[in-house]
């Protein structure tokens, strides 16, 4: 029987198979890739001698060398698909040593949401205490005209008690004088004419936005600052009622410990008034710069409705009586979170924000 070049072809397809199976890194393989399959392999070798064959036997031999050269091929491949996954994490594990915990791939850039200010979020929980105690939220303009702003509010022109409001004037005279509201008080006036028109006392509200002073902005003043104002009208109202209202508002709003007091005071368009005070929390009644050492804030002002504020709406002040209070929600802000001066509130200082979101 005559010898073929393929007689120790499954012998030596075997050692390429084992040859393969032994390769370690990928380096390896590119190393040994034209001894297995290459030009320098046994594989191309046999190839060249198949020429040697008689034609007749050519065709089949052909066909086995294929065949041998198919699963050797298949095997390189596979095994390249292993070294290279494991290479990828061979890299991954040593960029994870380079920089201690964190995977390159998988770094997030951070991202923040803000929050409300600390006045609107003031604002809403006060709204939530009067809304608790059965008042309504409404509003009013910022900008009013001298009638609503001073005039209904039984403050005439020239009267004395126009000097307790710096204000900012945007049109001076004719037609007439439109001022920045210097107070939440017109809102009063507002409601009370819309109730009168719609046939729909009593008034349980509270009403609170944005004010206007011509002030120098010092520890508890600001230029542009917010009120809460609070009216109602109702029949048989008297001055317990108010003192009531805000008793239990100071224990809502600021907890048992803080102590208020009502001291007599003047607004022309409440009789009598008082104004409200706490202890200044800040340095618990004991005198600071923020308090100018009395130990107490005052926060609003108070009183029963004015007679003359009454008849000036249209309303019956023999059948319906009432009282209204006007709170600084920046000073409500100030003293429940501490802040010493008030301008920090507009400074915007994200160190000083974030502690309040
Ligand atoms: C008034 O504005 C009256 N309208 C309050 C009132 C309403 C009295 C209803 C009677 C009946 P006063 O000027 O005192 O009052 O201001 C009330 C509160 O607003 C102050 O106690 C303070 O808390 C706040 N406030 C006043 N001016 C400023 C300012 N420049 N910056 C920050 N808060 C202020």
């Amino acid at each position: 029987m005559s010898s073929s070049p393929l007689d120790q072809l499954p012998e030596q397809t075997a050692t390429l198979l084992t040859t393969v199976a032994a390769l370690a890194s990928l380096e390896e393989l590119v190393e040994q890739e034209p001894l297995i399959t290459g030009k320098r392999s046994i594989l191309s070798a046999l190839q060249k001698s198949l020429g040697q064959l008689a034609p007749e036997d050519r065709k089949a031999a052909g066909a086995t060398l294929q065949e041998a050269r198919r699963s050797v091929e298949e095997a390189l491949a596979a095994k390249r698909e292993v070294l290279e996954t494991q290479a990828r994490h061979l890299a991954l594990e040593a960029d994870r040593l380079d920089l201690g915990d964190v995977v390159v791939s998988h770094v997030r850039v951070p991202y923040t949401v803000g929050h409300p200010g600390i006045v609107a979020a003031t604002q809403r929980q006060l709204e939530d205490v009067f809304v608790g105690m059965g008042f309504r939220v409404a509003d009013g303009p910022e900008v009013e005209s001298d009638w609503y702003n001073f005039e209904a509010l039984n403050i005439p022109p020239a009267h004395p008690s126009r000097g307790m409001w710096d204000t900012f004037y945007v049109e001076l005279g004719e037609p007439e004088t439109v001022v920045l509201r210097t107070h939440t008080s017109p809102t009063q006036i507002h409601l009370m004419e819309e109730a009168v028109a719609t046939n729909s006392l009593p008034i349980h509200s509270v009403m609170p936005g944005r004010c206007f002073r011509r002030d120098t902005p010092d520890a508890r003043h600001l230029a542009a600052f917010h009120q809460i104002e609070g009216l109602v009208v109702d029949r048989g109202i008297t001055f317990a009622d108010l003192a009531g209202v805000i008793e239990t508002f100071t224990r809502a709003y600021f907890g048992p410990d803080i102590a208020s007091r009502l001291r007599p005071a003047y607004f022309p368009f409440t009789e009598p008034s008082a104004e409200f005070e706490i202890t200044c929390t800040i340095c618990r009644g004991e005198g600071c710069r923020t308090c100018s050492q009395t130990g107490w804030i005052e926060l609003g002002g108070c009183g029963m409705l004015d007679p003359a504020v009454l008849e000036a709406v249209g309303i019956d002040g023999d059948e319906w009586s009432g009282f209204a209070f006007g709170f600084g929600i920046d000073r409500c802000a100030q003293m429940r979170h501490q802040i010493a001066d008030m301008r920090a509130l507009t400074e915007n200082d994200v160190r000083f924000l974030r502690q309040f979101s």
